[in-house]
């Protein structure tokens, strides 16, 4: 006799039941579209290291992103750029001087697309001189106190901007907490996501990134502070920790290669959404990889997406937005 347990082709022999076995479907919702913002108003530079990426000036964001709201884009994520790097000092004061990039940004982006919801990465290491994402000692080593009021301070100024999101990528010990009673001190915390960047590990897929945002660090490196991408047990402390000081959602950064800390996220944290950071160099390789004939790009990036959203992510940051909306839409 037949054993018809034995039978598993029945169940996705059509396009529409294979759709059905997903554990959770990738939708455009879900997808976040990291933006370089120019210091110069003007700019639409290229990035030598990411295919299709620019920085862009204020000036030039309607072009960008009007064909990409009418798309289906839900949400950017904001990074600014000092192109003049005359301007970086030891504190980051441009962070978020009401000149710089990133505050003039969230106000036209509020003003001209009030349905596209505006996050902004919180971090130093593009507005300071040595390239560290917190504030230093004398002997270089992280001054964490310091950072952790600075980066407050920057996380409040971009909440009074207008961002609706803030994700704060520096990694130092306690910043959820000082960013929340921030918030809960100029009475905004009721309209502030605070989205960690809680599983951030120090990872090479960066280094296209720091190219595009002028940011790698003039000495050292940040394995004081992003996690050994070894580790399990620290990323695991970091987002329960998070929580704790009142993260709204939890990020994992790089996705590919952490999509075992993306599970571990989803199980730790089951009551808050989960986002993971497909990275510059991720985005890099797909598209070195795809150019070499390795495989066609569509259906490696739909792959990868769709790992995540099986890995139990709600939210990708991803560079291909712009292309996944399309295919989304065919
Ligand atoms: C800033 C920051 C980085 C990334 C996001 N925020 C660089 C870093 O930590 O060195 C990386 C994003 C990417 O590679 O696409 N701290
Ligand atoms: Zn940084």
């Amino acid at each position: 006799m037949s054993n018809v347990s034995s039978i598993l082709h029945s169940g996705y022999h059509i396009p529409l039941t294979r759709e059905w076995q997903s554990v959770r479907p990738l939708t455009k919702s879900a997808l976040m579209y990291p933006i370089f913002i120019s210091d110069k108003d003007d700019a639409k530079d290229v990035i030598s290291s990411m295919p299709n990426q620019y920085r862009w000036g204020v000036n030039r964001l309607e072009e960008l992103l009007d064909p990409l709201v009418k798309k289906g884009l839900r949400s950017v994520i904001l990074f600014g750029v000092l192109e003049d790097s005359s301007k970086k000092d030891f504190r980051g004061s441009l962070a978020d001087s009401p000149d710089g990039p990133v505050v003039r940004a969230i106000k036209l982006i509020r003003n001209r697309f009030p349905d596209l919801a505006v996050a902004c990465d919180i971090c130093l290491c593009e507005y300071t001189d040595h390239g560290h994402c917190g504030l230093l000692f004398k002997d270089g080593t992280i001054n964490n106190t310091e950072s952790v009021a600075r980066i407050a301070e920057v996380s409040v100024n971009y909440a009074l901007a207008g961002a609706q999101i803030l994700a704060p990528s520096d990694c130092m010990d306690g910043r959820i907490l000082a960013i929340k009673e921030g918030l809960i001190q100029n009475q905004l915390s009721h309209r502030v996501m605070l989205l960690s960047y809680a599983a951030k590990f120090a990872s090479c897929f960066y280094g296209p990134f720091r190219d595009a945002a002028d940011s790698a660090p003039a000495f050292g490196d940040r394995s004081c502070y992003q996690l050994p991408p070894a580790s399990r047990g620290l990323a695991r402390r970091a987002i329960q920790r998070d929580l704790r000081e009142g993260a709204d959602a939890i990020m994992v950064k790089p996705g590919t290669a952490f999509m075992d800390i993306i599970a571990d996220a989803a199980n730790l944290a089951p009551d808050v959404p989960i986002a993971t950071y497909h990275v510059s160099g991720e985005f890099a390789m797909l598209h070195a990889a795809a150019k070499a004939g390795v495989f066609d790009l569509k259906r490696v990036v739909l792959e990868v997406m769709n790992g995540f959203m099986r890995a139990g992510c709600s939210i990708i940051l991803t560079y291909f937005t712009p292309e996944l909306l399309d295919w989304l839409s065919e």
